[in-house]
């Protein structure tokens, strides 16, 4: 199996799903209740390529300008308040200016916002990311998830002396060209195999035939961007397995997972990754990215003995792993648990409430972290949704009662949010769902 032999749907536009949808009364609302947005969206699209930096802040008739975020809420530049269920695509764990952080950044910056030379919290953190992940002996820091990919494959790359990457079709790893192609089918990275998410056979018939070129398997225990798809724990032993017997890396990539547990994923399952990716939340809201593993691994960096070469002007900068380390920290397994609750209510009153008005739904859901689809059945991945119609149609129109959700369904819950906030939402959502059912 080759790269060039898969076959799925090219994403046109947006996140990879075409958000386009025709003028209806939804958009007409939006429209008229968001013209601020549209005014800065005609702006940035005379300097801004594409007019944003980031696919997923883009959605057709044009995305939302924030103007402030405080707690569970986001307030647009039309002075419009949303809940915000994105969480900046799951990062802000705390929601937004958590206080705490806010107070701890607030004395870091007072005294400076990098150097180039050590700093205590970079260590702090890595000592509290140590701790928490059993597989992780050591830490290296990033600026992104991305980068994070970047550092995993050159460690791979320079531990086994291979080139090659395979990940799981409909994967996400950041954007890195290598990693890409596991949703943006790209023909050109001819380093990267991609195997089927939870078939392991098909990723041991991979590493069986093309092995010797492998380096590394990468893996998100959670399919994030393609879902909310639970990885079966038999799926990613025999995985790691394979890659063992392949002479490859088993790397799991928790940038989006570790908000699941307090030791991660790999602990709740009781895996433990040859690397471990890392990102989003660690930075307390702050940009960041690291990879952490055992000491054997980590030892490419060893100034006696460097095998790979890493740096970054921004890399474990005071400000980021100072909020990091209060992220970190208050993610107690007790607000992991708490969470998971919330976002069991709240699956529960959107089912019911698509239920009143006749709309096929369903949720894919682990832990604080879900996706809607308005189909009877949730689908092999996002990029595979035959909803997409309702779908675009309830992110407008759940924007227009103060509901922010990604374009694609995903839902993230905080642990500052809690039962009264979870029931306003679910009633939001229910007008917007009888707006959609209305133009079906
Ligand atoms: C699983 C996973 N890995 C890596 C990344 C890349 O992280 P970043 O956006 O910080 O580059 C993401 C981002 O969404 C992700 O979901």
């Amino acid at each position: 199996m080759s790269v060039q032999q898969l076959t799925y749907p090219r994403p046109e536009k947006g996140s990879g799903f075409d958000l386009t949808i025709p003028r209806s009364p939804i958009v007409d609302a939006y429209r008229q209740s968001t013209q601020g947005s549209e005014v800065l969206h005609l702006r940035a699209e005379q300097a801004l390529a594409g007019g944003n930096s980031r696919q997923v802040s883009y959605w057709s008739p044009h995305p939302i300008a924030i103007a402030s975020a405080d707690g569970a809420h986001l307030t647009d530049v039309d002075g419009r308040r949303y809940i915000d269920f994105t969480n900046n695509y799951t990062s802000l764990v705390h929601g937004h200016a958590y206080p705490p952080i806010l107070e701890t950044v607030d004395r870091q910056i007072k005294n400076g916002t990098v150097w180039s030379a050590q700093n205590e919290h970079q260590i702090d953190l890595a000592e509290l990311l140590v701790e928490r992940i059993p597989a992780i002996d050591k830490v290296r820091f990033t600026n992104s998830g991305t980068e994070a990919s970047n550092l995993a494959l050159s460690i791979a790359r320079a531990v086994t002396k291979r080139h090659k990457i395979l990940m799981s079709r409909f994967g996400y790893h950041g954007s890195l060209t290598e990693t890409e192609t596991g949703s943006f089918n790209h023909d050109y990275p001819a380093t990267t195999y991609l195997g089927e998410y939870n078939n392991a056979e098909s990723f041991e018939n991979i590493l069986e035939h093309h092995g010797e070129e492998i380096a590394a398997v990468f893996l998100e225990p959670v399919l994030g961007s393609a879902g909310i798809i639970a990885a079966d724990r038999e799926f990613l032993l025999r995985v790691k397995e394979a890659a063992h017997k392949a002479g490859a890396l088993f790397i799991l990539d928790e940038v989006v997972t570790f908000r699941l547990h307090e030791g991660g994923r790999q602990k709740a399952l009781g895996i433990e990754a040859d690397l471990t990716m890392l990102g989003k939340l660690i930075g307390g809201g702050f940009p960041v990215g690291a990879v952490g593993g055992p000491d054997d691994l980590m030892d490419v960096f060893q100034s006696s003995d460097l095998r790979t070469y890493h740096s970054g002007t921004f890399n474990g900068n005071p400000v980021t792993t100072a909020a990091g380390v209060v992220a970190v920290r208050d993610l107690t397994q007790k607000s992991i648990d708490e969470m998971e609750k919330l976002a069991e209510r709240l699956k529960n009153g959107l089912a019911a409430a698509a239920q009143k008005v006749n709309l096929p739904f369903c949720v894919s859901h682990v832990g604080s972290l879900m996706n809607v689809f308005f189909s009877n059945e949730i689908p092999q991945a996002a990029l595979m949704r035959e909803d997409q119609a309702a779908m675009s149609r309830f992110h407008i129109a759940a924007l227009n009662q103060g509901l922010f959700i990604a374009g694609r369904g995903l839902m993230a819950m905080s642990t500052i949010m809690d039962e009264a906030l979870i029931d306003e939402a679910i009633d939001r959502a229910a007008v917007a769902m009888s707006d959609v059912a209305a133009e079906l």
